[in-house]
């Protein structure tokens, strides 16, 4: 992720720090899910769709009630937000949250990524130049260096930054105070952190999976933003196939959007989005092609588990990182795949819905 401002400001792009993208094999087939549609993706358009403040932001109502007497408290107060962190499955909205914060405090808030943050001076060079009760969004914190995470932690802790001037015995060390500020860290690993990092955050909360009710509103929201017609069935029946997550609805809504347009239908209904989505191989649950696959493989290559999560990657030659925080969390919350300290199992639905038969329930107990 680049480095953004929620505030325009003159920059020189020679001084950013790199952009790094962890390289990953390529996979058997292209999907609607993987990281590199969403890349492809993200653009304008879905910036635009972001909501900008609580009232238009649909689902986690838990989150929001915490975070508005957060900012109630904190206003009241005239103090900044707590340092908060905010863990879960991508494309639930963590970003868009702290955006929303930001606007809510009335305060900037620059957006980095954990992976940007290679040299100790880039993280130096962000929390020098916040503004008093800016937020500082760092995504896939958990991939924060030692030494990124070392200069965070008194930044965090007493808004100070510590910087060792010279070498050996001649090194010296000079404190340098810093606008108090709120840092909110983004992770879809949140065990990953390290507990020193973990316990500087005063509020830790959980992104959860959307309903299918919530997803058909904020499509219907999106769909009014792109000036599409789309009756009450067609976005439940997008909601339906979307994983539980605002990003894939939307990226689907597209998809059915263009498919509507090129057939000349004027309304996106239940039949028009079922009959897009069977064309880009998203069935009624919303699985892919890729889950199908992992599914499959479990089933067929290795009698449905425990299986390793490295066989199954290198059965499928999807790569670990992607199986584990894109496709899993889902497959596991709708019960088709359990995690067991002897690996994988696939699950009796999963078994229906490839259509085998499922092994007895003695059996499945017996692998787990
Ligand atoms: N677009 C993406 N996520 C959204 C949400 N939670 N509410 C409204 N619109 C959204």
């Amino acid at each position: 992720m680049a480095i953004i401002s929620s505030k325009k400001q003159p920059h020189d792009s020679s001084k950013e720090p790199k952009q790094h993208q962890v390289p990953s094999p390529a996979p058997a087939k292209k999907s609607i899910l993987q990281p590199e549609a969403a890349i492809e993706e993200q653009g304008k358009q879905e910036e635009s769709m972001r909501p900008q403040q609580f009232a238009d932001y649909i689902g986690q109502k838990d989150l929001k009630d915490v975070l508005e007497i957060a900012i109630k408290a904190a206003k009241s107060r005239k103090e900044v937000l707590d340092h908060l962190l905010l863990y879960g499955p991508p494309g639930l909205g963590k970003t868009t949250m702290a955006m929303i914060l930001a606007a809510e405090m009335g305060v900037n808030c620059t957006l980095t990524s954990a992976p940007a943050l290679e040299r100790p001076r880039d993280i130096v060079g962000l929390l020098v130049n916040l503004k008093p009760g800016d937020i500082l969004f760092i995504d896939e914190i958990h991939r924060l260096s030692r030494m990124a995470e070392e200069i965070l932690y008194p930044a965090m802790e007493d808004y100070r930054l510590d910087i060792t001037i010279g070498k050996g015995s001649s090194a010296r060390t000079r404190s340098i105070s810093l606008s108090k500020f709120t840092l909110v860290g983004a992770t879809t690993r949140v065990g990953a952190l390290t507990s020193p990092l973990r316990d500087r955050f005063g509020l830790i909360q959980k992104l959860k999976f959307y309903e299918v009710e919530e997803l058909s509103q904020i499509i219907q929201r999106s769909a009014r933003l792109l000036n599409t017609t789309i009756t009450e069935d067609g976005a439940r029946e997008i909601a339906r196939r979307s994983r539980g997550t605002p990003r894939i609805a939307n990226r689907l809504l597209k998809r059915v959007r263009d498919y509507a347009e090129v057939k000349s239908f004027q309304t996106i209904t239940e039949t028009v989005a079922a009959e897009a989505l069977q064309l880009f191989q998203v069935d009624p649950c919303g699985l892919d092609w890729t889950d199908r696959r992992l599914l499959s493989t479990i089933i067929e290559q290795f009698h449905g588990g425990p299986v390793g999560l490295e066989t199954i990657a290198a059965a499928t030659g999807e790569d670990t990182q992607t199986i584990e925080e894109l496709y899993e969390p889902y497959l596991m919350q709708i019960g088709y795949l359990c995690r067991t300290p002897r690996g994988r199992v696939a699950q009796a639905a999963a078994y229906k819905h490839l259509g085998f038969k499922p092994p007895q329930q003695e059996q499945l107990s017996l692998l787990q």
